[in-house]
């Protein structure tokens, strides 16, 4: 029998069917399907591996020379730390982000400093008319006006003024307005999107030119969108907020050049991305002390320290279930946390509503937040206040044993820094840590021990 020349491969997903469907059998997209050809039929292994002497070679690992990627700063320093330094020329980043998180306003933010340091920068504005743009940098600090405004959506269109321009930074707002000759689909589709990224990646490799290219993404995750274009990318960049909030987290989730630890942390002002140098200060800087049910917890983004205010009420139950409402944590660490707290540290929770906060919009998904949460929450129950100098921070397991968590001596310095005296923590490391200036460490082995503390609290280190 003879070979089929060609397969129908997805789009989508990669799946391969000998014959053109509708229908993609594997992830259920429609009309995905493309014909591709057939390669390397007939070829064995070895025959593969006989090919001529001397055509490609290895080379020791040892001698190959590592020299410092160049790098240029981006002029915004929260975004410099989480790309590990600043802008590496040549490389391709993605910007990827809900709509109206402020994916435009840190990309006009990026080529205005861009410029501003006499670099050469061009804005692709396939989404807003380049007057839209203009009312956006009237809001903005720095000036704007050096920048080059391309209003086009074909990329073809772009080599022409690419290539006079020779640009040090291209940014295209947004890749899914972006269309391309070569496919047929309409834009925003897939094999646009990908084939679109594709050749603005090979000009950003001829020319030396970083290429910011900003993608929608929606709450289930992608509709053709970036993460499809990850793998095309040296940078992938998430920028993520809660709307209602001015809080803004930029976030690497890849990094050829850098550590994908670091985290960013802007505040959406009327005049744009501000950079928060402190967010500790930021979350805390509406906490009304002496109201039980709050908690202070530091807790780690990446290798960057921060303070956040966990706030629980537990309520008598309107209804014959309980509720159990949670925002910015996990529910089911919440009902854990409850289970622990109720069979362990015998705080009675049973038919009582729970609602539990962490301020500022901040998701916390690590367990270290885990003694602060339950101690809340008791805080609450109990009706007593913990006093206004303590922060809390250790996982709790379900022998309601306090247990260990990374970097707490970078936790317990940022407490400190932040004028935090009493810092309950897991009872092994409170031993072997040496406490900053003016603070006391309480060592508490278990969550009993904890609720202990909160009914009757040791006192403050003196001046
Ligand atoms: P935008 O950058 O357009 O979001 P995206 O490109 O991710 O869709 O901006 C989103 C929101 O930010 C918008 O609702 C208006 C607000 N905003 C400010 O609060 N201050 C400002 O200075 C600017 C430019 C925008
Ligand atoms: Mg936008």
């Amino acid at each position: 029998m003879a070979r089929p020349r060609s397969v129908h491969a997805c789009t989508e997903c990669g799946a391969q069917s000998p014959r053109w469907l509708g229908r993609c059998p594997s992830c259920g997209g429609w009309n995905t399907l493309v014909e591709e050809p057939v390669g390397g039929a007939g070829e064995s292994a070895e025959a593969i591996l006989e090919a001529p002497r001397g055509a490609v070679q290895a080379i020791r690992l040892g001698d190959v020379r590592s020299e410092e990627t160049p790098r240029f700063s981006s002029g915004i320093s929260e975004l410099d730390r989480v790309l590990g330094g600043g802008i590496v020329p040549g490389a391709v980043l993605l910007l990827g982000g809900e709509p109206g998180v402020g994916k435009s306003t840190l990309a006009l933010q990026l080529a205005a400093e861009a410029c501003a340091a006499g670099r050469t920068v061009l804005y692709v504005c396939g989404e807003e008319s380049p007057e839209q743009v203009r009312l956006r940098a009237e809001r903005l600090p720095g000036d704007p006006a050096e920048v080059r405004v391309v209003a086009e959506t074909r990329v073809e269109a772009l080599g022409a003024v690419w290539r006079e321009t020779r640009p040090e930074l291209v940014i295209v707002d947004s890749i899914q307005t972006m269309r391309t000759d070569r496919v047929e689909s309409a834009p925003g589709s897939v094999s646009q999107v990908r084939e679109c990224a594709a050749l603005l990646a090979a000009a950003a490799k001829t020319g030396n030119t970083a290429v910011v290219l900003v993608g929608h993404v929606t709450k289930e995750g992608a509709i053709a969108g970036p993460r499809v274009l990850e793998h095309l990318v040296d940078v992938v960049l998430t920028f993520e907020g809660d709307r209602s909030h001015a809080v803004r987290a930029l976030r690497a989730t890849k990094n050829r050049f850098g550590s994908t630890q670091e985290v960013g942390v802007f505040a959406m002002t009327g005049s744009g991305l501000e950079g928060v140098e402190n967010p500790s200060e930021l979350f805390l800087a509406e906490r009304r002390p002496g109201v039980p049910g709050s908690c202070i917890v530091p807790f780690l983004e990446g290798t960057r320290p921060m303070l956040l205010e966990v706030q629980a009420l537990v309520a008598p139950a309107g209804y014959a279930t309980a509720r159990r409402t949670c925002l910015g944590i996990d529910d089911g660490r919440v009902a854990l946390l409850l289970a622990v707290l109720e069979r362990r540290a015998g705080i009675d929770l049973v038919s009582r509503d729970v609602y539990v906060n962490v301020t500022g919009g901040v998701r916390v998904a690590e367990p270290g937040a885990d003694l602060g949460v339950a101690l809340a929450l008791a805080s609450s129950r109990l009706d007593v206040p913990l006093p206004d100098d303590v922060a809390a921070c250790g996982e709790i397991g379900l022998g309601g044993e306090v247990r260990r968590v990374g970097r707490i001596d970078l936790r317990v310095r940022e407490a400190a820094r932040l004028g935090f005296r009493r810092i309950l923590l897991p009872e092994r490391v409170g031993a072997a840590l040496d406490a900053p200036k003016g603070t006391t460490l309480v060592s508490v082995a278990d969550l009993a021990e904890a609720v202990r503390w909160l009914r009757k609290p040791s006192a403050p280190p003196r001046e």
